[in-house]
């Protein structure tokens, strides 16, 4: 089948709920994909920052190949298997966490942050039976789920789909002021991520965090971080949280993370750190998935996490981050307003509508994201390289010049 055949063929039968150009991926190594007629595109999307490791990994080919010699690709979390253990010893050993809980994707470790929250808050304030409210930030993305979508406040993803979950409160993103005044202690979770990535790419600021942390002990909620975007080496730091931590490793560390999008290299995974006052909360049977934490996925993310988490890389995506950066700047172009991110999660505002330029990078052979209309969105695969970005931003640059 050549290109047309096979997007005709896309286009009859799969729900068209997704918006895509005119070519067929076929195959990538490391930060660049190729398209059905052999078109190299440097790809800074990466799956919606997915493939930390680039395409063809050696070392994700390896975990994969190993998984797959057992001739067990799933057993059910009805019994226990190494990689899975392994993988939770890791997340802990790399964070603020106790204990981990696997889901299949971020929406899902979303809505079991909320379903421990509300089990945590149920057990621990008996005599408080209003305490299941979440309060969440404007602009926020956390997912398409029932759950997750009504702490996603955007009409586009919300109207559609009315009835959503009860008991969600939205404050705005970096104020303060106005989540002490939504707060009190009907309150059992405040979700936030430490750097939104769909809404635009918009930093917490210290004081912001800090705050959520105070308040959040002081109604006797829980913190919860949403770090599936924004997550697993992507900022510089192996979770974005650790920079706001100063010398004191766990100043603002969270109650509960979810983490997604690049654990398991482009498999689909999700995971739900916490502390063990929330998991001393929960019980046998109180939640499950079939296909979570599974050999194959566990053993993938294993490779990513001791990858990422190496101090060299991290220091190689601060750098690559901020070079990426100082090239947006250089180019001094009158339709950039502003120029933002931490590591390797760039967004680039205009003062034009993102669509025209995705499309022209495209047909120059550079994949690009947006986040919200106006926001171009670069979150490549921290193994890019130096010429990568210096190709990517420079087509950036010389489509906006003609416009
Ligand atoms: C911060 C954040 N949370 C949650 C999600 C939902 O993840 P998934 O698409 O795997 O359900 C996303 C996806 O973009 C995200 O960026």
């Amino acid at each position: 089948m050549n290109a047309q055949e096979i997007i005709g063929l896309e286009q009859q039968h799969v729900l068209g709920v997704y918006g895509r150009p005119p070519f067929v991926i076929e195959r990538g190594e490391g930060a660049t994909l190729y398209d059905s007629d052999g078109k190299a595109y440097v790809d800074t999307v990466a799956g919606i920052a997915v493939n930390a490791l680039g395409y063809n990994d050696a070392g994700t080919k390896n975990a994969i190949a190993e998984a797959i010699s057992s001739g067990v690709l799933h057993t059910s979390n009805l019994y226990t298997t190494a990689p899975q253990a392994r993988l939770a010893a890791k997340l802990c050993q790399t964070s603020f966490a106790d204990r981990v809980h696997f889901a299949n994707s971020g929406a899902e470790a979303n809505e079991g942050a909320f379903k421990f929250a509300r089990r945590y808050a149920r057990d621990t304030f008996p005599d408080q039976p209003n305490k299941f409210e979440i309060l969440a930030f404007s602009n926020a993305f956390h997912g398409r789920t029932m759950g997750a979508l009504a702490a996603t406040p955007r009409d586009k993803y919300q109207a559609p789909f009315k009835p959503l979950m009860p008991g969600v409160r939205i404050a705005e993103y970096n104020n303060l002021a106005d989540a002490t005044a939504k707060m009190d202690d009907n309150v059992c979770a405040i979700i936030v991520e430490p750097i939104q990535g769909e809404g635009g790419i918009y930093i917490a600021s210290n004081e912001f965090l800090q705050g959520l942390r105070t308040l959040a002990d002081k109604h006797n909620a829980l913190l919860i971080y949403d770090e599936i975007q924004c997550g697993v080496g992507r900022t510089g730091t192996l979770w974005a949280y650790e920079a706001y931590c100063g010398d004191d490793g766990n100043a603002v560390a969270p109650d509960i993370l979810t983490a997604a999008k690049p654990l398991a290299g482009g498999l689909p995974m999700g995971a739900i750190l916490m502390r063990e006052k929330v998991a001393a909360t929960l019980h046998k049977g109180d939640h499950g998935s079939t296909f979570a934490g599974g050999p194959l996925v566990t053993s993938v993310a294993h490779h990513v996490v001791e990858r990422v988490s190496e101090p060299e890389f991290l220091a190689a995506v601060e750098s690559k981050g901020a070079l990426m950066k100082e090239m947006f700047e250089e180019l001094n172009s009158p339709h950039i307003v502003e120029v933002r991110g931490k590591g390797l999660l760039v967004g680039v505002e205009l003062d034009i509508e993102t669509a025209p330029v995705i499309g022209a990078c495209a047909e120059k052979g550079v994949l690009i994201v947006n986040a919200g209309p106006n926001v171009l969105r670069l979150v490549p695969p921290l193994i890019i390289s130096e010429e990568e970005i210096a190709r990517a931003v420079q087509t950036v640059g010389s489509i906006l010049a003609e416009l």
